[in-house]
């Protein structure tokens, strides 16, 4: 069935105030792949209802960023949220989420200023602002995010600690096309020699995973390495680092449970990806 679309702040808070079940959020901006799907799956499993919202941040881009162009395709998302048996799609405009005088943003110290934070500088600001309002507009008791992100969960349930909020996060799996490259809105920008360059991502990422498994466990070896295979494929790396999973600090030495996480610039497209090693 056709998700409820709900466009004004009142009517989502009043719609929300009268639901007396599990309400999971999943926030997205929209031109849906099945990494977002596979959110919603995951919401409609462990929630009784569903609310998604679309909404391209404004806060969250820089003016040198790609907000006019980000694709879009609303008709689209709420077919496939349609098949999927969402309850409500959340849909508000510009106005409704920052009307004119407003002034509050919300800063998680310190782990939004590093890896993504030391080039996109207002960039989590950005997020963790519009997403508290979203949880509260939504009286959200679950959201659901994908690792793909995983300087953005990390940010955001710090938030949700320090701050009290009721929501908890539930983390989901990145979810890759099938040659290896994690799915993200924007891998559209991508030519398809852009496409197979990009795919650098991933294979570093494996090459690390290999490099820990042969007993390689130095961390500024491995960057080395994942930097020249990544350079091998015109990527231009933005950064490269092996962080605590917990803390995001950059750690000297590979061991079980710690993350790699890059960010690559592939012609003027900027795409991130991360693993676990194990
Ligand atoms: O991950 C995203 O798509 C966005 O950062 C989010 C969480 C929807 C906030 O705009």
């Amino acid at each position: 069935m056709k998700p409820v679309i709900i466009t004004s702040v009142s009517e989502m808070i009043k719609v929300s105030r009268s639901i007396k079940t599990s309400i999971g959020l999943v926030p997205t901006m929209g031109f849906l792949h099945e990494g977002h799907l596979s959110l919603v799956k995951r919401a409609k499993q462990e929630t009784e209802t569903v609310v998604v919202s679309i909404y391209v941040n404004p806060s969250q881009f820089a003016p040198n960023e790609d907000l006019d162009k980000y694709p879009r395709s609303f008709k689209r998302d709420i077919q496939l949220l349609a098949e999927l048996d969402v309850d409500y799609v959340f849909f508000p405009d510009k106005r409704e989420m920052y009307p004119e005088g407003y002034k509050t943003w919300i800063t998680v110290e310190k782990i939004s200023r590093i890896l993504c934070g030391k080039s996109r500088l207002t960039h989590f600001r950005g997020v963790t602002t519009i997403v508290t309002k979203l949880m509260n507009l939504v009286n959200a008791d679950f959201m659901f995010m994908g690792e793909k992100d995983y300087q953005q969960i990390v940010i955001l349930e710090q938030m949700i600690k320090d701050l009290n909020f009721k929501t908890r996060i539930v983390r989901c799996p990145l979810i890759r096309e099938k040659d290896g490259i994690a799915m993200s809105s924007r891998n559209k920008y991508l030519s398809s020699q852009q496409h197979e360059d990009a795919l650098c991502l991933y294979k570093s990422l494996l090459m690390a995973q290999e490099k820990y498994e042969e007993g390689l466990t130095d961390s500024a070896e491995i960057i080395i390495q994942m930097k020249k295979l990544i350079e091998r494929c015109n990527g231009v790396v933005d950064y490269i680092e092996v962080v605590d999973p917990n803390s995001l600090q950059a750690i000297s030495n590979l061991l079980k449970g710690c993350r790699i996480l890059v960010a690559v610039k592939i012609g003027k497209t900027r795409l991130i990806d991360n693993i676990e090693i194990n």
